[in-house]
């Protein structure tokens, strides 16, 4: 895609990246990622964020076709994660006078990532930068997403760079703006890239967006995903949304099974959590990807877990879920367990425990020995109901 021109003076020169399978090495990317990078051009020019090393010659071309890099007179490192700043030792290469702006936290990671020392400089927080007809500021949001994250805002034309700040998975098909598209086919894989990367953060996010809020945006320009122009205050309020963890009133059932016995209860257990009114939706541990739950358990208020016992615990798929919900720290949860065992069990009093742990509020358990017997679906049926009947009730 050649750059685009989306203000006078501000041009996007990022680049799709639809090769790479998992994000961080971790969450799979089925529709790619776009790396959004911008050329802000007053009388001097600067590029704010870039690329993923591999994509720098691509990110290069594109500036080219706006200037020569070599007249680039600022690098703006909102965020030092290697999805941006990955091109920065080409860039320095090809931009040798232009001076590199960050703020004071991340001057130590240029020198350890890059070896970039000179040239550098660490703005403070609400620092404003004429480049001549375009002014810059700059504001400190740490910890969306690393301690050294900041936010560019532009002010003549009022546009926010606000980095990982609302941005999403999926690459740009063809389109840049939140009007090109129906939004809503967009929103799955958001929400996926805020619960998977920036959703442990979610005070900082909250913050962040509390600080920027005074300010005239007219365009929310991320360095991942759509660039809001028709309804910046969209991708804000699903971001604030998703950071207070409500979820909506209905349940999340994720489940493992070995050999059945546990899938026979899931069954039963979601009978009853729509036969009470609520809405569910069933995933199996261990076909579908960890990212995909962490996002499905985001969205909802009710989350029920079925595992087996395994080795005296959690069957493994469950267990891995739990632990990352523990990272990205998901609050506010209404909890069923349940789960077969064969002789002593141990899975169903492990996930009480776990669930706890987070703060989680257990509403009920079904633990049960080998198959299920017609009692043990009729308890199952009854923890769906109990789960239903909390998250409706709120
Ligand atoms: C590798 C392995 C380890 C197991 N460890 C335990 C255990 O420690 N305690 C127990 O009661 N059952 C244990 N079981 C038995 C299963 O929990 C039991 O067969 C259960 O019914 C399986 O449920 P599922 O049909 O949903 O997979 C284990 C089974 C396997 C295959
Ligand atoms: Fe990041
Ligand atoms: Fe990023």
């Amino acid at each position: 895609m050649p750059h685009i021109e989306l203000r006078p003076g501000i041009h996007w020169v990022g680049v799709n990246d639809r090769v790479t399978d998992l994000f961080e090495g971790l969450w799979p990317l089925p529709s790619g990622v776009s790396y959004n990078a911008y050329l802000v051009v007053g009388k001097k020019a600067a590029l704010i964020d870039g690329v993923k090393a591999p994509f720098a010659e691509e990110l290069l071309e594109n500036i080219s076709q706006v200037l020569d890099p070599a007249e680039l007179d600022y690098l703006v490192v909102n965020h030092m994660e290697p999805d941006h700043s990955g091109a920065l030792p080409l860039l320095r290469r090809l931009a040798p006078k232009a001076e590199v702006l960050a703020t004071p936290a991340a001057l130590p990671m240029l020198a350890r990532f890059y070896g970039i020392t000179a040239g550098v400089r660490g703005v403070e927080d609400g620092e404003t930068l004429d480049l001549g007809g375009k002014v810059l500021k700059f504001f400190h949001i740490p910890f969306v997403h690393w301690p050294e994250t900041m936010a560019t805002y532009e002010e003549t034309e009022r546009v926010l760079f606000p980095c990982d700040a609302f941005g999403g998975f999926r690459a740009l098909d063809g389109v840049l703006y939140d009007d090109q598209v129906d939004v809503r086919e967009y929103e799955d894989e958001i929400l996926r890239y805020f619960s998977n990367i920036v959703g442990m953060h979610t005070r900082p996010v909250l913050k962040a967006i509390d600080k920027l809020a005074g300010l005239p945006i007219e365009v929310i320009a991320p360095s991942h995903g759509l660039i809001w122009r028709k309804d910046p205050g969209h991708i804000v309020e699903l971001y604030s949304r998703w950071a207070r963890m409500e979820g909506r009133p209905e349940a999340t059932l994720i489940y493992g099974s070995m050999y059945g016995h546990t899938r026979l209860m899931a069954e039963a257990v979601a009978r009853g959590v729509r036969a009470a009114g609520a809405a569910v939706r069933v995933l199996d541990a261990s076909r579908v990807h960890v990212s995909y739950l962490i996002r499905e358990a985001w969205k909802r208020k009710g989350l029920i877990i079925g595992a087996p016992t395994y080795d005296g615990g959690i069957f493994p798929p469950l267990e891995r879920l739990l632990r990352m919900l523990e990272r990205k720290r998901l609050k506010g949860r209404v909890v069923g367990v349940f789960g077969s065992y064969a002789w002593h069990g141990g899975a169903v009093r492990k996930l009480v425990e776990q669930a706890e742990k987070l703060g989680w509020q257990v509403v009920g358990e079904a633990g049960f020995q080998g198959a299920p017997t017609p009692e043990d679906l009729a308890a199952g049926e009854a923890l769906g109901r109990e789960v239903a009947r909390h998250v409706r009730e709120g």
